[in-house]
């Protein structure tokens, strides 16, 4: 079909059939334009983008996506883990000098940062300095670590939007990092059993987003380092805008799975 017409020929053609119809139809005929324009194989890095609700996905190198994306309100991010950590067998963050450069390329913006492990706090200390305020996700494991920091820089968390603003002042990693204000929560992992896991191996839970996101309160989210596309369902749930950048084609393809059916789920229960 799209060898004969163009899209926007064919969105045309589609807008004028609707004329007249109830504004509840709307929604119908913005899914079949987005089914017409998601590419329907696996693109190639800095081919793809998709539009899905208030969120637009990006397959590409947040470096060079970015600069382009103009103001950005906040970027709340979980960056790669360890430094040389291989995600699908290859090396996406190859060593210190890619990470110090990634970090950088965010420091411009307000930033919620998921800190893990202990040299990429110290590298974003190095980078962005002390964070204004840090969140706690506490979490069960077998591992001596059982929380991850989530470092605030040039965002205010607003703890009374939750009835348990707990303060946990006297824990040497806040006192180290000398922050204003500290807040704490327990939420389990996403384990292989649980609903939510997709294929990406470093999976969030998207309730612990919707922590963050929650706490500070900003409109309009960028995640570059977008993974399985867990920021963008949370900001789904939560109706804020969202655009997402991701690298490795086959976690594109989850989020923009993910966050399709978070935006069709939220229709079904609107
Ligand atoms: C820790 S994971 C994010 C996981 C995510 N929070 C989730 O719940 O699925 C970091 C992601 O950043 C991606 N990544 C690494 N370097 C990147 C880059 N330069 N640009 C965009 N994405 C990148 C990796 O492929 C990986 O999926």
């Amino acid at each position: 079909m799209t060898d004969k017409f163009t899209i926007e020929q064919i969105k045309t053609a589609f807008d004028k059939s609707f004329e007249g119809e109830p504004d509840e139809w709307d929604d119908l005929r913005n899914d079949f334009i987005a089914e017409l324009t998601t590419p329907q194989r696996t693109p190639q890095v800095g081919e793809a983008y998709m539009h899905k609700g208030d969120a637009t996905l990006y397959l590409g190198d947040c470096l060079d996506i970015l600069p382009s994306l103009g103001k950005v309100d906040a970027v709340v991010t979980d960056p790669p883990y360890g430094i040389g950590f291989g995600y699908t067998g290859k090396y996406v963050d190859d060593g210190g000098e890619k990470y110090h450069e990634l970090m950088l390329s965010l420091k411009q913006y307000p930033l919620a940062l998921l800190q893990y492990p202990e040299q990429l706090i110290d590298l974003c200390i190095n980078v962005f300095g002390q964070p204004d305020e840090c969140l706690a996700w506490v979490y069960n494991s077998n591992l001596p670590r059982q929380f991850r920091l989530w470092a605030l820089f040039g965002l205010t968390a607003d703890f009374s939007c939750f009835k348990q603003p707990s303060k946990n002042p006297e824990c040497n990693k806040v006192k180290r990092l000398l922050v204003n204000s500290y807040d704490w929560w327990e939420q389990p992992q996403v384990k292989n059993t649980s609903i939510e896991k997709s294929d990406h191996p470093c999976q969030i839970p998207v309730s612990c987003v919707e922590r963050v996101l929650k706490l500070i309160g900003i409109q309009s989210i960028v995640d570059p380092f977008m993974g399985s596309g867990t920021t963008g369902v949370a900001c789904a749930n939560l109706g804020r805008k969202f655009i997402g950048i991701e690298i490795e084609p086959k976690y594109f393809d989850i989020a923009c799975e993910r966050i399709t059916a978070a935006y069709a789920q939220g229709r079904l229960f609107a």
